[in-house]
């Protein structure tokens, strides 16, 4: 019931907090010389590891929008609706994920307007989405899908109905939009205008034509040349020319940067999976790790000896690097710090002390919930340091001093060479603070050889997966340095294999969970050749005599163990960067046994930009 006549069609959003829908979506669009679908069908395959239950495309050619969109992953999608033959030079694509709310053809993206002259494609969420939508419904718009992202479509045939002026148009919208979130817009006149706030857009500029891209890898194949759109940016491609403006309408230019990654880095090669080909890559980038940025990690260690307080942070695999590091520091820099989560971080932050060093630590860079702590921490004059493996992310930008971890692209959806990457800086770092106690240069090639001889013990991973694969439940136990791992080995086994497994303190065993221990239980258990040798070989013999069955990983095998993984003999300090290594390789055979993909575990994303 929109009868506007005009050509164009605004982005708009809504101001409700949407608590049933989240996303970690990848959008793109692009206007050049070349076919639009094939192009954007290709892109968005580079960057399904961030969502994957629907995908749609939407093109403009001769004044006219068209879209298609259906369920499921973006090789299936095309090949039944054959997005890839849409017509035209400019297009949008989505690939969506969603925790929550129903997975539905007219929920994927594109979604548009009444006349149909704007489609629209979004990530993030629109909190304001509930009042802008009823808004709307009384102005006589009709909405076909359940999402607060249609609101955009809306919102800017609207806007720019109002104003006759499209540039107007998508500043109005952009600045009713309550939330954190990016969005393309096609408009049937061959305009295309991106906007962001809270997540990110970056343009890509290549020889034939301009992308607009939540992420990098979506045009990394085409073009190394990027801009990094800041906070209330909007990018608009009209003509042949690119203008951005802020959302109040005032000119802006940003830098051009050369993206570093290699472009070759983006496929499987010759393995079945990302996930085994990125295990297999710690050959090489434990030893890749932190070369060339010897003068950060030395600032970074100034910085630590000078910190009265110091605070670890992360998410997840990334918050299992940041109780390493603590448990590091102590041991060897003789240092206190605390770790603790970012999503829990967010409620303590504002009690911190003013000058404290906060050590952020986040593969994409992008993770919402450590954003948060850092941009709360920054106001409050606390110096933040990050070690991030995306060197243009918002992380690395909002740091004081950033550390490149220097591993490549990580794409399958579970933390793996970016855990030992990032592991492998904190140690450089403890150790120019130390004065070179734990010698990790000098180590680094022998350190290579055993992360080679780990990766090549598959036969054996494969044997135990086979064993286990029936199980129901994991718990996994270590102490000290190794309680750390436990905890990231069952991360890697639940959400490969979606096995509930648990990582426990073995010392905290007899205080409870003993009790869940009998013949059907499977234990894995690190006993490394350290301190907590004895002790744990006492907490395995408790177990045995339960009857369950038990896995250990470590230096010297022992009858009280069903099946051992040997760890090659090292110094003691580096038994967590090897030993994470079998639990990445079970969680991977594991996922196999059990027809799961274990690249896109169901439900998760590879970045997690929403709170
Ligand atoms: O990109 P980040 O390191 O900030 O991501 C943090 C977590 O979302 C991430 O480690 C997640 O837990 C992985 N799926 C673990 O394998």
């Amino acid at each position: 019931m929109c009868q506007y006549n005009g050509h164009f069609v605004y982005l708009a959003i809504f101001n409700y907090v949407i608590k049933i829908t989240m996303r970690v979506c990848s959008i793109i669009g692009y206007k050049g010389e070349s076919l639009a679908a094939p192009l954007l069908v290709t892109c968005l395959q580079k960057m399904e590891y961030r969502g994957y239950d629907s995908v749609g495309i939407g093109t403009i050619n001769d004044g006219k929008v068209s879209v298609r969109k259906g369920v499921g992953r973006v090789e299936d999608v095309d090949s039944t609706l054959l997005l890839r033959i849409l017509p035209g030079r400019i297009g949008i694509g989505h690939t969506r994920w969603a925790t929550h709310g129903r997975v539905t053809e007219a929920n994927a993206h594109p979604h548009t307007s009444c006349n149909g002259e704007i489609a629209v494609v979004h990530n993030g969420i629109i909190q304001n989405y509930s009042q802008l939508k009823s808004q709307l419904l009384m102005k006589g718009h009709v909405f076909k899908s359940e999402t607060d992202s249609e609101v955009i479509a809306h919102l800017l045939e609207d806007d720019y109905k109002e104003t006759g002026d499209l540039r107007g148009a998508i500043s109005n919208t952009s600045k009713k939009l309550a939330g954190a979130f990016s969005f393309i817009a096609a408009f049937s006149d061959g305009t295309i205008a991106g906007a962001r706030f809270d997540e990110p857009l970056i343009v890509g500029i290549s020889k034939d034509g301009y992308y607009i891209s939540s992420d990098v890898v979506g045009f990394l194949n085409y073009t190394d040349r990027a801009i990094f759109l800041d906070n209330r940016d909007i990018v608009i491609l009209k003509g042949s020319g690119m203008e951005m403006i802020t959302f109040d309408g005032a000119p802006v230019v940003r830098p051009v940067t050369q993206v570093a990654w290699e472009f070759g880095g983006i496929d499987k090669g010759t393995y079945a999976h990302f996930t085994i080909k990125e295990i297999n890559e710690q050959v090489e980038t434990i030893v890749k790790s932190g070369r060339g940025q010897e003068s950060k990690i030395e600032e970074v260690s100034e910085m630590l000896k000078l910190a009265p307080f110091i605070y670890f942070t992360g998410s997840g695999t990334s918050y299992h690097c940041a109780l390493v590091a603590k448990n590091l520091l102590a041991k060897y820099g003789k240092r206190k710090s605390d770790a603790i989560v970012s999503s829990e971080f967010q409620y303590l932050v504002n009690d911190i002390e003013r000058d404290s060093v906060i050590v952020a630590i986040s593969q994409s860079g992008e993770t919402a919930d450590v954003l948060e702590v850092i941009k709360k921490a920054k106001t409050l004059g606390s110096k933040i340091i990050s070690i991030v493996n995306v060197p243009t992310s918002s992380l690395a930008r909002l740091s004081d001093v950033s550390i490149h971890m220097n591993c490549g692209p990580e794409i399958g959806v579970a933390a793996t060479k970016s855990f030992t990457s990032q592991l492998t800086i904190l140690y450089a770092i403890v150790d120019s603070l130390s004065g070179g106690v734990i010698g990790l240069e000098d180590q680094k090639y022998k350190l290579q050889n055993a992360v080679k001889e780990l990766v090549e013990r598959q036969r054996l991973i494969e044997q135990i997966a086979e064993e286990i694969k029936d199980v129901k439940d994991i718990y996994v136990l270590g102490r000290s340095i190794h309680y750390p791992i436990a905890l990231e080995g069952a991360l890697k086994i639940k959400e490969l294999s979606y096995v509930h497994a648990e990582g426990i303190p073995a010392g905290e065993l007899k205080h409870g969970p003993l009790a869940l221990i009998d013949r059907n239980s499977c234990i894995l258990v690190l006993n490394p050749n350290d301190s907590t040798f004895d002790d744990v070989k006492a907490n395995a013999h408790e177990i045995k005599a339960r009857g369950a069955s038990l896995i250990g990983i470590g230096n010297s095998p022992s009858d009280v163990y069903d099946r051992f993984i040997t760890i090659p003999e090292m110094d003691e300090v580096f038994y967590p960067l090897l030993e994470v290594i079998p639990f990445q390789m079970i969680a991977y055979y594991l996922a196999l046994e059990k027809d799961a993909n274990p690249d896109y575990p169901r439900n998760l994303a590879k970045s997690v930009t929403v709170k």
